[in-house]
C-alpha cells in the first residue's frame, strides 16, 4: 500500500493523485484521497486503478490544501469503496500502511462505547480512536500521541484533522514513513518515490518516530514524546520505478520491510469479526480431505515448503513430503490419494517447479500455489493460489519473500489442523495473535543489525561455515547457509544438528564459525550438546536464540544473538531475519555484488 500526504497553501487534489500513480508499482485494488478544507472534511474513494478515482474527483472535485491519500491492497476486508483509505471519523480522516495488531479490542471497546464502524478493516479503529480522544477534550496533538500509546503493531500513519486546515501529523513503526520538504509545504510518503514529483529534500524517519506538520513548519518527535533532529538527505531518486531509499542495497531495504511484506502476507487470512484463518474454500477442502501431501520448490522456497513440513506433520498430523522441483519431476513420483500438491514460488515462472506442477495436474492431483506474482504462469496454471503480498523483490537474493512463505504456509499449516480436528477454537485464537505479533516482533529482531554487522567482520576471512538446527530449525539452517553462499561466496553448509557426529563433525577445526538456530524448545537441550561437542573441537560458535534458549545456553556460546519470544510457528520466521542480515554484513565487509550475485538470476526460467 502507498501513503502520499501534502500540507501546503495551493490545492491538493491533482498533486495528491500525480504521488499515487508514482506507487502504482506497489500494487493496489482501491485508491482515495481525504482533504480538510474550508467545509471541512471530505473524501473521494473508488475500488480499481488510480483513474477511478480521477473520474470521480473529476465530476465532483474536492477543494482544499491539506490533504492524504492511500492506494490500498486488500489485506482485511475486499477492495471495496468502504474497505478503501481514508477513513474517516468525526473530525479526522487517516490512511494507514501495516497492521494494528490490537484491533479486534480496540474495536470491541469502542463499539461498547456507542461508536459505530462502516468498514471491516484494522485501519479505521485508528480514526475512531482518534476521534474520541478529541472528544474527550484533548488537542490534536495530544490525541493523536494518546492515540499512538494505544496502538500495538507495525504500521506507517497519516492523519488530517476539520478545521485544523494545514495540520497533518505522520507516525512511522515498523512501516517506513518519508518526510518531504517543500517551499511553504511539507509532505509525507510511504517511499521517497511518492514524493519525487514534488521535493527531493526528505528525512526518513525513524522507527517510533512522529511527526506534527503545517505548511510551514515540522516537530518530530521520539517514540518517548521528545522532540529530536533527523538527518535531512537529497533523495536519489530518478524515474526508475523501484528504488532503494535510504538503503544501500535492495536487499537490505527487502529485509527491513519484512514487518510490512509480512503484514500483507497474513491479513488476507484472518477473519476479523472472530479472529480465526480463512484459506478459502479449495484449499480448505483439500487438506480436510487428504491422505498425505506433497510441497514441491526450489532454492530458498523450498526450504519455506521444508519449514512447513514440521508444521503440518505436527500441528495438522498431515505428512507433507518435500521434494526439490527439478529430481520430483523426474522420478516418476507417487501422489497422494487425495491430498493436494503445494508449489512455492516467488516468481511463479520457475521451470522446473512449473514442470512438476503439469505433472501434477495430469495426474489429477489438486495443485495449490503460494506464489508472490499473481498474473505468473504457476498462479494461471495451479487449481487454487494462496499468493503471498510480499510485493516486487529485487535483491536477487530471497528475504522477504522467503518470510511472506512462511507466514502464509504457517496459516495453512494452523488452518489444516483446524478443519482436521488437531487444533481447539482457543489454540486458534491464540495462534492468531500471534502470528499478528509477528510484524512488531520482526522489527524487533531487526534491532540486532549493527552487533550482527560486527558479528559479520569475524566471518570475512572464513573459508567454511557451518549452520546447525533441530526440528523447525533445521530448515533455517539450510536457509542462513544459502543465504551466506549466495550473497558472500562463502562455503556454508547447513546441517541436522543430530547429524553432525555422522561426518561433518570432521571438519571442525580451531575457529571454524558454526552458527547455531536454537530457540528454547524441546529439543534445546540436544542442540546444545551438539554445541559442547563442537566447541570442545575449538569451533567458534554464534547462537541465535531467544531469551530463555540464552540463558540456558549460559556461556556456551561464543556470540548469541537475541530473537524475540514467540511460538512453534513464529518463532522459525522470526529466526530467518539475523540469518539474512549475516549473509548480508559479510557481503558487504567482503564487497561483493549483493544485489546481483555473480553466476545467480533471480528467476528461474530454464531446466
Ligand atoms: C532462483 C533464485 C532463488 C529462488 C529460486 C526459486 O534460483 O535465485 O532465490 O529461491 O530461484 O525461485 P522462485 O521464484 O520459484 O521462488
Amino acid at each position: 500500500c502507498g501513503i502520499v500526504a501534502i500540507s501546503g497553501s495551493a490545492p491538493v487534489a491533482d498533486r495528491l493523485i500525480d504521488g499515487l500513480k508514482r506507487l502504482e508499482y506497489r500494487g493496489y485494488d482501491s485508491a482515495g484521497v481525504a482533504i480538510a478544507g474550508t467545509d471541512g472534511l471530505d473524501r473521494r474513494r473508488a475500488p480499481g486503478k488510480i483513474v477511478n478515482l480521477q473520474a470521480l474527483l473529476d465530476a465532483d472535485p474536492l477543494e482544499g490544501t491539506t490533504g492524504i491519500a492511500h492506494t490500498r491492497w486488500a489485506t482485511h476486508g475486499k477492495p471495496n469503496e468502504a474497505n478503501a483509505h481514508p477513513h474517516l471519523a468525526g473530525r479526522v480522516a487517516i490512511v494507514h500502511n501495516g497492521i494494528i495488531e490490537n484491533f479486534r479490542e480496540l474495536r470491541q471497546s469502542l463499539q461498547a462505547g456507542g461508536r459505530v464502524f462502516e468498514s471491516e478493516t484494522d485501519s479505521e479503529v485508528v480514526a475512531q480512536l482518534l476521534d474520541q480522544k478529541l472528544s474527550e477534550g484533548l488537542s490534536p496533538v495530544d490525541a493523536f500521541e494518546a492515540t499512538l500509546g494505544e496502538l500495538d503493531g507495525a504500521f506507517a500513519l497519516a492523519v488530517i484533522f476539520q478545521g485544523e486546515q494545514g495540520l497533518m501529523m505522520g507516525a512511522r513503526r515498523g512501516s517506513p514513513l518519508v518526510l518531504g520538504y517543500g517551499e511553504g509545504e511539507m509532505f509525507l510518503g510511504s517511499d521517497a518515490i511518492a514524493l519525487a514529483p514534488f521535493t527531493r529534500d526528505v528525512t526518513y524517519l525513524e522507527e517510533g518516530d512522529w511527526c506534527v506538520l503545517t505548511p510551514d513548519s515540522f516537530d518530530i518527535r521520539n517514540a518517548r514524546g521528545e522532540r529530536v533532529n533527523r538527518k535531512r538527505v537529497t533523495s536519489a531518486v530518478n524515474d526508475a520505478l523501484i528504488e532503494r531509499g535510504e538503503y544501500d542495497h535492495f536487499m537490505l531495504k527487502e529485509i527491513h520491510e519484512q514487518p510490512e511484506s509480512i503484514a500483507r502476507s497474513i491479513m488476507p487470512y484472518v477473519d476479523q469479526a472472530t479472529g480465526t484463518l480463512d484459506i478459502g474454500t479449495v484449499a480448505t477442502a483439500a487438506f480436510t480431505a487428504a491422505d498425505r501431501t506433497v510441497a514441491i520448490a526450489c532454492g530458498t522456497a523450498y526450504y519455506a515448503a521444508f519449514t512447513a513440513k514440521y508444521w503440518f506433520e505436527q500441528a495438522a498430523r498431515l505428512s507433507l513430503e518435500t521434494d526439490i522441483a527439478s529430481e520430483f519431476r523426474y522420478r516418476q513420483p507417487v501422489l497422494p490419494q487425495s491430498g493436494p500438491a503445494l508449489f512455492i514460488s516467488q516468481s511463479g515462472e520457475t521451470a522446473d517447479t512449473l514442470a512438476a506442477l503439469r505433472y501434477c495436474r495430469e495426474n489429477g492431483t489438486t495443485a495449490i500455489a503460494v506464489v508472490n506474482v499473481p498474473e505468473s504462469s504457476i498462479a494461471r496454471e495451479a487449481g487454487a493460489i494462496v499468493p503471498t503480498h510480499a510485493g516486487p523483490e529485487i535483491g536477487v537474493a530471497s528475504t522477504k519473500a522467503f518470510t511472506a512463505q512462511l507466514s502464509v504456509l504457517a496459516v495453512m499449516a494452523l488452518a489444516a489442523a483446524r478443519e482436521r480436528g488437531h487444533l481447539l477454537p482457543g489454540d486458534e485464537v491464540t495462534a492468531v495473535k500471534n502470528l499478528l505479533a509477528l510484524p512488531r516482533k520482526v522489527t524487533e529482531a531487526l534491532e540486532a543489525q549493527e552487533q550482527i554487522a560486527e558479528i559479520a567482520k569475524t566471518l570475512t576471512q572464513a573459508k567454511d561455515v557451518l549452520f546447525l538446527g533441530r526440528g523447525r530449525y533445521y530448515p533455517l539452517a539450510l536457509e542462513g547457509a544459502l543465504k551466506l553462499k549466495e550473497v558472500s561466496y562463502i562455503h556454508a553448509e547447513g546441517y541436522a544438528a543430530g547429524e553432525l557426529k555422522h561426518g561433518p563433525i570432521a571438519l571442525i577445526e580451531k575457529d571454524l564459525p558454526v552458527v547455531v538456530v536454537a530457540p528454547k524448545d524441546e529439543l534445546f537441550e540436544k542442540t546444545i550438546s551438539n554445541v559442547e561437542e563442537i566447541r570442545a573441537r575449538g569451533a567458534r560458535v554464534i547462537l541465535i536464540s531467544d531469551d530463555a534458549g540464552i540463558a540456558a545456553a549460559g556461556n556456551r556460546a561464543d556470540h548469541v544473538i537475541r530473537l524475540p519470544d514467540g511460538d512453534d510457528f513464529t518463532l522459525p520466521i522470526l529466526a530467518a531475519v539475523p540469518l539474512q542480515l549475516l549473509a548480508y554484513h559479510v557481503a558487504v565487509a567482503k564487497g561483493t555484488d549483493v544485489d546481483q550475485p555473480r553466476n545467480l538470476a533471480k528467476s528461474v526460467t530454464v531446466e
